[in-house]
């Protein structure tokens, strides 16, 4: 069966004791509602529906799902629910907070603490949008990341991977504090051979195991991540995916281009997180956050020299830099 989009649950319907408001995302895997609960307290609630297995028709609750496709539905919704366990055993200012569970139309619900803000990447690109220089400021990067980072701890130290760190699941709360949405974790169980299910890893923010069979996943692969999502914000789109890297790296290049804007030392460590090889990799969330709170020297004035080289040299190097942008400019599309 082809992706399509399904129907989502209709505004104002009453469902476990919440009421739908309106729906706010939908993706290959899920749809996210804005909804009510009994006391008026505004919640998310993302119920699993992926696309390529089930269809719901408008005016319907419960979506049909092909007997050849009922196993992998099955299975993911096992994997969806875990994720939602893993979560729930998770409280920390940085990580999505889950607070119920619950089956109808032969799916699941998870509600989470509604937050309001918008995703890292939405803010990314309005910035980019407004034509800010630089992007995004390194004292926020730093700042930020330090936080999302935090969260990310917490769920390592409760053996958990996220796997999908990118920054359209990194949410901004008004005040700007991180958290850390959209925990694939339990897709890895479906890294098996279920197209299907295969989990829907963005290219550019997937560290290279990830696409390997038996890759080595551990900390070292969701640090690849939180490097490429420093970088898409410093550039504005997703670093060159890893396994193009693998045959023809091309970042150098783009750290280049980042030299003047950004301290040596911020490049440097989104250098080291992106290390094709994990081992080569800050292996901790701690080493990283160490690394990241090491203060800038201050620049030095470039001479009228240097200004020139790394003028001349993002000239010629525009045309890889279309290149990545032009497949993988980072769009909050409804995937994401
Ligand atoms: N707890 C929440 N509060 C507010 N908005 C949320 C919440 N959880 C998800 N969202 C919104 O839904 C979008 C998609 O959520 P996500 O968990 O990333 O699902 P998907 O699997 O579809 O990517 C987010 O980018 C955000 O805009
Ligand atoms: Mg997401």
């Amino acid at each position: 069966m082809a992706a399509q989009n399904n129907a989502p649950l209709p505004d104002g319907l009453e469902i476990a004791g919440y009421r739908i408001v309106k729906k706010i995302a939908s993706g290959g895997f899920s749809i996210v509602y804005l909804a009510s609960d009994e006391d008026g307290n505004a919640v998310a609630i993302k119920e699993y529906l992926p696309s390529s297995l089930a269809l719901r028709q408008q005016g319907e609750l419960v979506p049909a799902i092909s007997n050849e496709n009922l196993p992998i539905y099955r299975i993911g919704l096992k994997c969806f629910f875990e994720e939602g366990r893993a979560l729930a055993r998770i409280s920390h200012p940085n990580v999505v907070s889950v607070v119920n569970f619950f089956r109808a139309n032969e799916t699941v619900y998870m509600v989470m603490a509604y937050e309001s803000g918008r995703s890292l990447q939405e803010h990314i690109l309005r910035r980019r949008d407004k034509g800010e220089k630089p992007l995004v400021s390194e004292r926020f990067i730093r700042r930020m990341f330090n936080q999302v980072m935090n969260g990310l701890r917490e769920v390592h130290t409760n053996k958990l991977l996220h796997l999908d760190l990118k920054p359209a699941n990194i949410y901004l709360r008004l005040d700007g504090t991180p958290i850390l949405l959209d925990f694939g974790a339990a897709r890895q169980t479906l890294k098996t051979d279920i197209p299907k299910l295969y989990p829907m890893y963005t290219p550019g923010f997937a560290a290279p195991e990830l696409y390997q069979k038996n890759g080595n996943l551990g900390p070292w692969t969701d640090i690849y991540s939180i490097g490429a999502s420093i970088f898409a914000c410093m550039i504005g789109a997703p670093p060159q995916p890893s396994d193009q890297r693998s045959i023809n790296d091309k970042m150098e290049s783009h750290y280049r281009k980042l030299e003047g804007t950004y301290s040596a030392e911020l490049i440097e460590v989104v250098r080291w997180c992106l290390k094709l090889d994990p081992l080569e990799r800050p292996q901790s969330v701690f080493a990283l956050q160490k690394a990241l709170a090491t203060k800038a020297q201050p620049q030095p004035e470039l001479t009228m020299f240097e200004k020139a080289r790394i003028k001349i040299s993002n000239l010629f190097s525009r045309k890889d830099n279309l290149a990545v942008s032009d497949h993988t400019t980072i769009q909050e599309n409804t995937q994401n």
